[in-house]
């Protein structure tokens, strides 16, 4: 006799739970539980998978794959990755796609997410990829491969949403790459959940999985993020696949970032630029140049600085915008910078000179979108707000880099190396500089060909840059 059994999940970051919890222990979401009807093993027919263990889809388990062995009996294989020739694309996954490996693309809807995986299947040799679409019809991708200029001949194309049908796809046309577009619309027809559902996206990425590791198929993903920047049951889908990419961007603007924020074959937090034209994505290599145009020359209240953003440096702008404040605890307000650390720089001015910031509101932004993590960029963030409130421009157009400690000393900072080089491969010349890095850079040829001021105490940057 089947058992029936219910479990509850949370629709937000799929924590599971026996019975009905008001606030998810997972991710403090109130109210996102759901009841789901469990298919327990008893109920389970042959053929038909559970949870997690699509091993049993390929019909059957054979027999001894259960077997106990010594790590050292299994054989090492190499890594074998397949560069995309799409620049920016093979720098974030660290070099290429890796085979048997799962990658989930994740994305605001309109932001590019079928044009990428389209040009990527189009740099595949031909006859390798599967396209499975469940968002769009086959006259519109075929449409969209035609404006990519993509030759659509040697691309697998899969209007299916039922995973039954994929695995049967697969199994006939034995591709080496598998695209889901996307993972909300792919369902499994055994389970009582609709399509997109926490259980459901859990069931069909298990089963993905399985066949991505088992026939050594590389799978991508497409995940839609929602408006709170979550893909369904994140969590989930983020520790079960290899890769993890979130591409970003104003859908107005014209340039998109891809952002690994997992990893398993390379670096997290790398960052790729792109394009979006008439002919797609094109990758945009000199991402400092574009970050920096349009910049406003000689005004008050803008900064250059430097950030590293996995293995790349990049030039961005600081702006800040301080004026007298009317409220009795002025504001502090910051796009693209941690607003503690904001307020804690903006103490540590209050205190180290007159310029009566405690009767001030504050404004930073960081330009171009992106959003500044590390500490290297504390002095420029100060510079910006002192350059606003004297309404001085900065003396010297130079980059300027520091980490500012609680008594207004200037700390050295990392990879100072690696910034300087792009900076000056942008035409850069002057530099204000931590004096705690100037032993390091004094053994460098950087001092012969450009203008370096090092600086101990925020003041002296201010002596400098505002005579
Ligand atoms: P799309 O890849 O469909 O986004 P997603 O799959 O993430 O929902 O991209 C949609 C947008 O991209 C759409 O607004 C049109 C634009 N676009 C271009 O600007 N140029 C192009 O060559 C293509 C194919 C799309
Ligand atoms: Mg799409």
């Amino acid at each position: 006799m089947a058992r029936k059994k219910t479990n509850y999940f949370c629709t937000e970051c799929g924590w599971e739970s026996s019975g009905w919890l008001g606030k998810c222990p997972g991710c403090n979401s109130w109210n996102s539980f759901v009841e789901v009807e469990k298919v327990t093993g008893k109920s389970r027919k042959p053929d038909q998978p559970s949870r997690g263990n699509w091993a049993a889809t390929e019909r059957g388990r054979t027999a001894g794959q259960n077997k106990l062995m010594s790590l050292a009996e299994v054989a090492a294989g190499e890594n074998i990755r397949v560069p995309t020739g799409i620049t920016e694309l093979d720098r974030v996954l660290g070099g290429g796609l890796v085979k048997g490996s799962m990658v989930l693309l994740g994305g605001e809807p309109g932001i590019g997410k079928s044009t990428l995986v389209l040009q990527i299947i189009g740099s595949l040799p031909a006859g390798s990829s599967l396209y499975v679409s469940g968002e769009e019809s086959s006259a519109q991708v075929r449409m969209r491969a035609d404006r990519l200029g993509i030759d659509s001949s040697g691309i697998g194309f899969l209007p299916v949403t039922d995973f039954a049908g994929i695995l049967e796809a697969v199994t006939a046309s034995e591709p080496e790459f598998l695209v889901i577009d996307s993972i909300q619309t792919a369902y499994v027809d055994e389970i009582v959940a609709a399509p997109g559902s926490v259980t459901q996206v859990r069931e069909v990425a298990a089963g993905l999985l399985r066949l991505a590791k088992s026939r050594g198929i590389t799978v991508i993903l497409i995940g839609h993020v929602t408006k709170e920047g979550n893909i369904a049951g994140p969590r989930i889908l983020e520790h079960m696949v290899d890769t993890v990419l979130y591409f970003e961007g104003e859908k107005l603007q014209d340039y998109r970032m891809l952002r690994a924020v997992k990893n398993r074959f390379g670096a997290t937090d790398e960052l790729g630029f792109f394009t979006m034209g008439d002919q797609g994505l094109s990758s945009l290599e000199k991402a400092s140049e574009m970050l920096l145009s349009g910049r406003p020359l000689g005004v008050s209240g803008s900064v250059v600085t430097s950030t590293i953003e996995g293995t790349r440096p990049l030039l961005l702008e600081i702006q800040a915008l301080i004026v007298p404040s009317s409220f009795a605890a002025p504001l502090r307000m910051a796009q693209g910078l941690d607003r503690m650390r904001l307020s804690m720089l903006l103490a540590v001015l209050d205190k180290k000179t007159n310029l009566g910031l405690s009767g001030m509101d504050a404004y930073l932004n960081v330009t171009g979108g992106l959003r500044i993590t590390e500490t290297a960029s504390d002095l420029a963030v100060l510079s910006a707000a002192v350059s606003s409130i004297k309404d001085l421009r900065t003396y010297y157009d130079a980059i300027i880099l520091g980490e500012v400690g609680l008594t207004g000393e200037v700390r050295g900072i990392s990879q100072i190396e690696r910034r300087l080089s792009e900076a000056e491969r942008t035409g850069w010349t002057r530099f204000v500089l931590p004096a705690a890095n100037k032993t390091q850079l004094d053994k460098t040829k950087f001092g012969n060909r450009l203008e370096l001021y090092y600086v101990s105490q925020i003041n002296e940057a201010f002596d400098l840059l505002f005579p």
